[in-house]
């Protein structure tokens, strides 16, 4: 494990523990806070990031993993940020998911800046407005697909059977409806990022984040899992950024987001680059 995969499982840990123990307090009631009210509202820009920089400090060392990075991604987008390892994807998918605060800079979701935030309202927002999925699935080894499913329901205040009924339902839709008992041991690498697609959107999250969902699976087992994951986009109008450096990946996309160095270096949507891709082609033959 790299230290970047070694520190997204320590923030997915972090953040599930610290969702744990105040989630259900903050699903049964909203936040006290007037505009949190406001939360669930249509809003046209359901992620927007401006002037976001990170720097981590290791001893004497300042290590800057974000520069500067302004997006805004659309309600119902489905948008995937290429670059290579270390290019800053995983540190702005924690900034976004209220993981990592930003160094500097502002992220909104719904119009909502995540740092006015107390940790009540973070754990809300992680538990009911944001789902993720990992590179390494980091689905709970000794409960079956049914049992992961059905835990972020139980924290968000869903009463047992309904969760219970809506598992299966949605396991049954990203197509192991007949492998509900099993644990991830009995389940191949598709299998389980499947069974983690469904808890991500168990809870009708606003926003998924997937953070390279597909390194771990070969290529026809990844275009079948972003397939899904488009199906599911498509379906359900839920916002998708999704994270990869697979060139093959993109087909699905709205939009492409490419990051060097901890930068934005170019933000296409997926027109423009099937022109640029055929261009290339013509002019190799
Ligand atoms: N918790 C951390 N502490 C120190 N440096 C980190 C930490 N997380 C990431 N980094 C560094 O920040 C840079 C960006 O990493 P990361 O966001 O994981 O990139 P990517 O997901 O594109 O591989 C890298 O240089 C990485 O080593
Ligand atoms: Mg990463």
């Amino acid at each position: 494990m790299s230290s970047a995969e070694a520190t997204s499982a320590q923030n997915a840990a972090a953040g599930a523990r610290q969702g744990a123990a105040a989630d259900a307090a903050a699903a049964e009631q909203r936040p006290g806070v007037d505009w949190f009210a406001d939360l669930d509202k249509h809003v046209d820009q359901t992620v927007m990031t401006s002037d976001v920089c990170k720097v981590y400090i290791m001893g004497e060392t300042r290590i800057p993993a974000l520069d500067n990075v302004s997006v805004n991604i659309a309600a119902g987008e489905y948008i995937s940020i290429m670059g290579p390892s270390g290019s800053g994807k995983t540190t702005l998918f924690n900034c976004i998911g209220g993981l990592t605060k930003p160094t500097s800079g502002a992220v909104f979701i719904d119009e909502i800046d995540v740092a006015q935030l107390d940790a009540n309202e973070l754990a809300w927002l992680r538990c009911r407005k944001i789902g993720y999925i990992f590179q390494s699935y980091n689905i709970i080894k000794v409960m079956t697909a049914l049992e992961n499913v059905t835990l972020p329901m139980l924290f968000a205040g869903v009463p047992g059977d309904e969760a219970q009924d809506r598992a299966v339902d949605i396991l049954t839709r990203v197509g192991l409806g007949d492998r509900v008992l099993h644990t991830p041991m009995e389940l191949s690498g598709g299998q389980q990022q499947r069974v983690a697609i469904a808890r991500a959107f168990a809870n009708r999250p606003a926003i998924i984040l997937a953070d390279e969902p597909t390194a771990n699976l070969d290529l026809h087992t990844g275009e079948q899992i972003i397939n899904l994951m488009k199906e599911m986009n498509r379906e359900s109008g839920v916002t998708v950024i999704c994270s990869t450096h697979d060139h093959k990946m993109l087909a699905q996309s709205d939009r492409i987001v490419w990051m060097d160095d901890g930068r934005i270096k170019r933000i296409a949507d997926r027109d423009e680059v099937e022109i640029t891709i055929s261009q290339l082609s013509e002019q190799q033959h």
